[in-house]
């Protein structure tokens, strides 16, 4: 059977995961509770990433795409590619699940409000780089996970939800890091599921779940 157009176009339930690395939040989502979305397609912008296996362990597309020359964003014609193949794709959300790279162009602006994040922090505090890090330097005593969409600036789109985590006197990077990942994986699950569902509605900056 040939697949209309319309058939394959913005499938709110459709999930596209974006990843540069291991993919333990992409396996999260393949493996758990999304409610009606369903991750159908993993790119990578590094060819050895391990999480380039883990999709095809799991029978999930995935596909490396260069990403262009520059180290931390895209290139303007890579990044149309990648948007294209998205829409080709019938793509409803895009997730980033430790993508390493910042999204300014045309990703952005055709996924406009359909693309989230997930930040280890509890954002607006410590965006960026080794936020876990960050965290034991200033001393805080709770840190966590954020689960965003993304606008164009670095960890700055508003947030859909927050995890916490204690943060023990004697902590590592590593270990306050695998302890906010366990949270990570919970939260992503449900965020899709929450917008997958179609109960995710916006008041200004805030984030709301509308009662069904
Ligand atoms: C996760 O901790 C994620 O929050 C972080 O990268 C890790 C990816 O792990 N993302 C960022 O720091 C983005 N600013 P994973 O490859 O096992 O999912």
């Amino acid at each position: 059977m040939i697949q209309s157009e319309s058939d394959n176009r913005n499938d709110i339930r459709r999930v596209a995961v974006l990843a540069s690395g291991r993919g333990s939040n992409f396996e999260a989502l393949c493996r758990g509770d999304t409610g009606p979305g369903r991750v159908t397609l993993l790119i990578s912008d590094r060819p050895e990433a391990p999480v380039l296996k883990r999709a095809s362990d799991l029978g999930v597309e995935a596909l490396y795409m260069y990403p262009g020359s520059y180290r931390t964003r895209f290139g303007l014609d890579e990044e149309k590619q990648w948007a294209d193949l998205m829409i080709d794709r019938g793509i409803g959300l895009v997730c980033l699940a430790g993508l390493m790279r910042i999204l300014k162009g045309p990703v952005l602006e055709t996924f406009t409000g359909r693309i989230m994040n997930i930040h280890p922090s509890l954002l607006p505090s410590f965006p960026g780089l080794n936020s876990q890090r960050q965290a034991l330097d200033y001393g805080v005593k709770v840190s966590g996970c954020t689960v965003h969409y993304v606008d164009s600036g670095t960890d700055t789109g508003p947030v859909i939800l927050q995890r916490t985590v204690p943060v023990k006197d004697d902590d590592t990077e590593d270990s306050l890091a695998a302890r906010i990942l366990k949270q990570e994986h919970i939260a992503y699950s449900e965020a899709v599921k929450l917008y997958c569902s179609g109960v995710l509605s916006a008041d200004e900056r805030r984030i709301l779940k509308k009662e069904k």
